[in-house]
């Protein structure tokens, strides 16, 4: 234990030349990059979007480019910690603004990747999965599970701008990521599972003999519910956080197979110290402003703005006035791997 291992320099020229012609390496030299002691070493640093910054630049792609050139006309949020470009904001999510202007369409299509979408500004737009229709209001969850069809519409006057989530750079590592591209989708004539079957928490449709539960029975989490839920929770929790989870409204699964969502209110002056997690998570700010520190490095964030932290990230969240966020995780993922861990600060 903490021996330290024999490096590649150690070894004959010959003899490293002979490897390199045979296709194989010492495993010893690069041990300890791939398997460090503890816990794990991320790549992933702290990044900050403030909105104000980025919001000019979405609305100057809406004058540059046509969405018909862009399919998804979409500001990726790059990692800091990989560099401009870098198509992921964590090991496992993917972050993007996406911009929609009013009478424009974003083609239908499917791909194996799942996907969320947190509304920022804007009326109008919606999202259609699979034949439903769902209306896009501030703050509202909306999921494209892997494998459903989705096109996007908007039939507002201003702008509407959302938050895409993905599990994209884990598709992208097992060479899992693909797209089909088809025509727009006719629109059910009904409202969205959250307006019908599940418009009380606690009831759920009928079941019918030898009927399962539904993967994705609820495709839309309006904001104006979660919102009032926090604020009714936020009473009793003796001064902490209030946190709820989204969930399946079916199962109490999470919504989908590898990222969770977890609405958060931190009262104004309060103070949120959660235990160290081995998920990375990214934090969207519905509404209101704090600063958070991450690993030491303080952020201070406003409305709309968006975060991240990598895994095991030591992170202090304090409120200026009664903020709402929204954390994007990777817990549900580490938990079908079998190692999501908590420890203790
Ligand atoms: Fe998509």
């Amino acid at each position: 234990m903490g021996e330290q291992l024999g490096t590649l320099e150690e070894l004959p020229q010959d003899y490293r030349d002979d490897m390199t012609a045979a296709g194989v390496a010492p495993l010893w030299p690069m041990m300890r990059n791939v398997l460090p002691h503890g816990a794990p070493n991320p790549v992933t640093r702290p990044g900050h979007w403030s909105y104000a910054a980025v919001r000019p630049l979405l609305l100057r792609a809406g004058e540059l480019t046509p969405v018909e050139k862009a399919e998804r006309r979409v500001l990726v949020l790059s990692d800091p910690g990989r560099g401009a470009g870098a198509m992921q904001a964590t090991a496992s999510i993917y972050l993007g603004l996406q911009l929609l202007l009013p009478g424009e369409t974003a083609p239908a299509h499917v791909h194996t990747p799942s996907a969320v979408r947190i509304v920022v500004e804007g009326t109008g737009g919606y999202t259609v999965v699979d034949g439903e229709k769902l209306p896009m209001e501030e703050g509202d969850l909306v999921l494209t599970p892997g494998g459903e069809w989705h096109d996007h519409g908007h039939e507002g006057t201003e702008p509407v701008v959302w938050l895409d989530a993905l599990d994209l750079p884990l598709f992208v590592y097992l060479e899992g990521s693909y797209a089909t591209e088809g025509p727009l989708q006719a629109q059910r004539n009904r409202p969205d599972a959250s307006q019908v079957e599940y418009l009380s928490s606690g009831l759920a449709p009928s079941r019918k003999l030898g009927a399962g539960p539904r993967r994705y029975p609820m495709m839309r989490y309006p904001w104006g519910r979660t919102e009032a839920a926090l604020n009714e929770m936020a009473a009793y929790t003796d001064g902490d956080c209030a946190e709820l989870d989204y969930v399946n409204p079916e199962t109490g699964a999470d919504v989908l197979p590898t990222m969770g969502f977890t609405a958060m209110r931190i009262g104004a002056g309060q103070r949120h110290a959660p235990p160290l997690r081995s998920s990375s998570a990214a934090f969207h700010v519905v509404k209101g402003q704090g600063k958070t520190t991450i690993n030491g490095e303080t952020i201070e964030w406003g409305p709309k703005d968006t975060f991240t932290a990598p895994v095991f990230a030591e992170i202090t969240h304090e409120a200026g006035e009664d903020a709402y966020l929204v954390r994007v995780h990777d817990r549900p993922l580490q938990e079908k791997l079998g190692y999501y861990e908590e420890r203790a600060r």
